[in-house]
């Protein structure tokens, strides 16, 4: 079957593309494992890493915005859609009519090219901790409602119910994952409220300083790269009667403070490496991020079979093997 990553050449897309790729099969929501034949990204900006020379890997461009063009996306091999294309959490806040084009009408024109093909394909969603803000318990269990404060969260919440409905409908066997903050992005920083969570780990492992806009005591709720890609692949793997009628669950992560990050990077890669950050409070920032939640008890996630990372000195490795070719600047 082709499996088709929309996103496919970010952060996350890519990895999982690698990770089919290897792994050569993915069940289908019935349980049946099938060969992976094609894996096709499509995303707006070209791959900033070269994509590997691999026959079943192809990249089409275009903008998730124009159904026309995801439509025409879509062959009759298609058995699996990882919807991941999105303009990020500052991103959407700051240009509110790119947020609605990209990552509302983006999903209800993925899964209305879904729904034509007539064969009911997994679609699983790309969504996010940030459904949840407002006033808030210490600790959010599965049942909490969703009344997110941003207009990506906003955009996620609302993608997440249209895919149960395209999901009660039979039109598509969709699911989504609430992601915590995925740790450690490769290259540049993006438009995320978060993304200095990758800075403060990537930059002194390059030998660069690292800005961090909130204070030491700032709570995160993270899941590694690796992790991720993980729940990826299982999400669309489980059977389609182990989701019922609700396709959303919320991942399990880690919660760390980032005293606790910046500790952990000391114990990986040393003294000199923490001391190439430098705190800088970012009000803007700090204003998206206090709307986050950061301690969860994810019993749906984790009786499902997703799992957290244990250490967060495992996440900065997993990096440093998987992104930096096993090498960082001490
Ligand atoms: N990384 C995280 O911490 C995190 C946390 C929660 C949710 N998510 C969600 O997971 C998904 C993947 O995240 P990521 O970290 O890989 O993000 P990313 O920014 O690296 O990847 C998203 C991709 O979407 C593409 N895109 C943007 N606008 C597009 C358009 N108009 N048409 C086609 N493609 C377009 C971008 O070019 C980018 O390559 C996103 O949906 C994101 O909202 C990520």
């Amino acid at each position: 079957m082709r499996v088709l990553i929309t996103g496919g050449t970010g952060f996350i897309g890519r990895r999982l593309a690698l990770t089919l790729l290897e792994r050569g099969r993915l069940a289908d929501g019935s349980g049946n494992a099938r060969p992976v034949d094609a894996v096709t990204l499509f995303d707006v900006t070209a791959p900033a890493v070269p994509l590997p020379a691999d026959p079943r890997l192809s990249l089409r461009t275009g903008d998730i915005g124009d159904p026309a063009t995801v439509k025409a996306l879509f062959g009759n091999d298609v058995g699996c859609v990882y919807h991941l294309a999105a303009v990020v959490s500052a991103g959407a806040e700051q240009d509110f009519d790119l947020g609605i084009r990209v990552n509302l009408e983006g999903t209800r024109n993925v899964l209305e090219a879904s729904r034509a093909l007539g064969t009911a394909p997994t679609v699983v969603l790309a969504s996010s901790v940030a459904v949840y803000g407002g006033d808030m318990p210490k600790v959010i269990g599965d049942d909490f409602h969703t009344t997110p404060t941003t207009s990506y969260g906003i955009q996620k919440a609302a993608s997440e119910l249209l895919v149960n409905d395209y999901s009660r409908k039979g039109f598509v066997d969709g699911r989504a994952l609430r992601l915590p903050t995925v740790v450690v992005r490769p290259g540049k920083p993006n438009k995320a409220a978060s993304t200095w969570a990758s800075s403060i780990i990537r930059e002194p492992l390059n030998g660069e300083e690292a800005v961090c806009p909130v204070p030491p005591e700032q709570e995160m709720w993270l899941l590694s790269a690796r992790k991720a890609v993980d729940a990826f692949v299982r999400a669309a793997e489980l059977p389609a009667e182990a989701w019922g009628k609700n396709r959303t669950v919320a991942l399990p992560g880690i919660t760390r403070t980032v005293r606790q990050m910046v500790k952990a990077l000391g114990n990986v890669a040393g003294k000199a490496a923490t001391a190439r950050i430098r705190w800088q409070p970012d009000p803007f920032v700090q204003r998206i991020i206090d709307g986050w939640p950061t301690r969860f008890a994810p019993k749906r996630g984790l009786a499902l079979g997703f799992t957290a990372d244990d250490r967060f000195e495992d996440v900065i490795q997993a990096f440093i093997e998987d992104e930096l070719g096993g090498r960082f600047v001490a």
